[in-house]
């Protein structure tokens, strides 16, 4: 993903105050070989970038893209193609699943809306998305049964089953004990070791970054940081 010299700017919500921009000439360039962090404190625009990164908030300068694709230009039935080839990943999974449903309905749920897959080749997909995120002898349980630490891989595997090309994950970790941050990092780790899609985390959690490529939200841009 590249992004040149973006420009983001709210409106002011008094008409006669100046509107300070959010981000000005923001660039920056991240690869799929290893998860991308970005750090900022809170307000200083990382769920608005993942927002413009997924076409949902228009900028008012510059451009991005995901390989070739002007992200930035996208209208129509090629903005709804990019929107279903995205996976989305943050603190409240539960928004993402139906808890009525079982895990296994939940993929499948996913694989339906998502990909073109027959039954057969849809039902081995789940159980080799379960296993790679352990949660095989679960497949028959109601979403609201799980545990939290179970609720978010099973948010992670229904955000994979479908084998997106990008993954954002909006501080994935946020009010987590240190035993289910490791558990879902190491799974974030897995994806991106298992499959071929571009992740990108936000956090201002310091403790989950290691020695990752990471960009900070600092002053309206956006910086390497390692
Ligand atoms: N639709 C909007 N209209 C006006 N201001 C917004 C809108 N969305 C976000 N903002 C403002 O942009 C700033 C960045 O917000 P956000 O991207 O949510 O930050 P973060 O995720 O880093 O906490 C905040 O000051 C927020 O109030
Ligand atoms: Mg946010």
């Amino acid at each position: 993903m590249k992004a040149n010299e973006l420009t983001k700017i709210f409106p002011h919500p008094s008409k006669d105050d100046t509107n300070i921009p959010l981000f000005a000439n923001a660039s920056f360039e991240m690869t799929s070989d290893q998860p991308n962090f970005i750090i900022g404190v809170s307000g200083s625009g990382k769920t608005t970038l993942f927002r413009i990164i997924s076409s949902l908030e228009p900028i008012n300068a510059g451009e991005i893209f995901l390989n070739e694709l002007a992200i930035h230009h996208l209208k129509g039935r090629n903005k709804t193609k990019y929107l279903s080839s995205l996976g989305f990943i943050d603190q409240f999974p539960a928004k993402y699943l139906s808890l009525l449903l079982t895990v296994k309905q939940n993929m499948d749920y996913n694989l339906i809306l998502y990909s073109s897959l027959q039954k057969e080749e849809r039902e081995k997909r789940i159980l080799e998305t379960a296993r790679n995120f352990e949660i095989l002898h679960l497949l028959e349980r109601k979403a609201i049964h799980l545990s939290g630490g179970e609720m978010r891989r099973l948010s992670l595997a229904c955000n994979m089953i479908y084998n997106p090309s990008l993954i954002l994950c909006d501080e994935p970790t946020s009010q987590l004990d240190d035993k289910t941050k490791e558990l879902i990092m190491q799974s974030i780790y897995k994806m991106n070791e298992l499959y071929d899609a571009l992740i990108i985390i936000a956090t201002h959690d310091m403790s989950i970054i290691g020695k990752n490529p990471t960009f900070k939200i600092v002053e309206r841009r956006i910086e390497k940081w390692q």
